[in-house]
């Protein structure tokens, strides 16, 4: 049977680690030449690919640093090469905007370089890399933004990080106007508490269990997997008639 994204090629950015290696694992064993980006670890991106590869599909890593838009020119500049290489020629149709800077200080703590960081990488870097993509980003393609509960939940501790959220929600809304006639959709993906890295200091502990598990009213903690099948489903044409939603995939935390 033909695969949901046979023929397709995907950029996700931070596929290196926690749900951005989770949608880059996904979107490639549904048939997707999967472009792993990473900022600085590079084994853990090239072990990504290894595992799409020994599960029999195709993938690429590519790293840059996304603190500034010299990074995102690079990081594009890389992936039409690479995109030639691979697929014939320099073409995506689906890129996943999922690398981010995963907290911030309180409002108190927050200077005004930690303030700019966490915009550079969460906001300036996704609008930007959109901008240089159009050209070869497909008509009939897909844009998803991995955004957070935290646009709908208050959890005033990480106040700057939420801001970014908060922008790319609204970036979400209006690309999807701009592109519709493209035929391009695009979506973002809100996860509650995911067990990622950056969770990993308070959430493996008895405490930690508790609060993030009592959050959901599906009473478990969010896996990687559980926020890139959302991805794969936004990534396949059947959700075609889906654009500019923010899809809630926090297992129903704080409903
Ligand atoms: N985990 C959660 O509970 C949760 C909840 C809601 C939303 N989210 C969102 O989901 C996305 C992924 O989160 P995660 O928990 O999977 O994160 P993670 O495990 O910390 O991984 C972050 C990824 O982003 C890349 N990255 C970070 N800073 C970068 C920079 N300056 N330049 C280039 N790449 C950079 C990292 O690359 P390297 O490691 O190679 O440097 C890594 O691949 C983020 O947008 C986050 O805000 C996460």
């Amino acid at each position: 049977m033909m695969k949901k994204l046979s023929g397709k090629t995907a950029l996700v950015t931070g596929g290196s680690r926690g749900i951005g290696r989770g949608i880059a694992l996904r979107l490639a064993e549904e048939g997707a030449l999967v472009a792993v980006h990473y900022g600085t670890n590079r084994p853990a991106a090239e072990h990504v690919v290894q595992t799409i590869e020994e599960r029999g599909g195709r993938s690429f890593a590519i790293g840059a640093d996304l603190d500034t838009v010299a990074g995102v020119t690079k990081l594009v500049q890389s992936l039409k090469t690479e995109l030639a290489l691979h697929a014939g020629d320099s073409k995506l149709d689906i890129l996943v905007n999922n690398a981010g800077i995963g907290t911030s200080p309180t409002l108190e703590e927050t200077t005004e370089e930690t303030f700019d960081k966490v915009f550079a990488v969460n906001v300036k870097a996704p609008f930007f890399l959109v901008k240089q993509l159009l050209p070869i980003l497909r008509d009939e393609g897909r844009i998803v933004n991995i955004s957070s509960g935290v646009t709908r939940i208050a959890y005033p501790h990480i106040m700057a990080y939420n801001l970014t959220k908060g922008a790319i929600n609204t970036f979400t809304l209006h690309l999807a106007q701009l592109l519709g006639p493209r035929g391009i959709t695009v979506n973002a993906v809100l996860p509650g508490i995911v067990d990622t890295d950056v969770n990993s200091s308070w959430l493996h502990t008895p405490d930690g269990q508790k609060h993030a598990r009592d959050m959901s009213a599906l009473g478990r903690i969010g896996q990687p997997s559980d926020i890139a099948d959302v991805v794969a489903f936004l990534a396949a044409s059947d959700s075609r008639w889906v654009t500019g939603q923010l899809i809630d995939a926090t297992g129903g935390s704080h409903l």
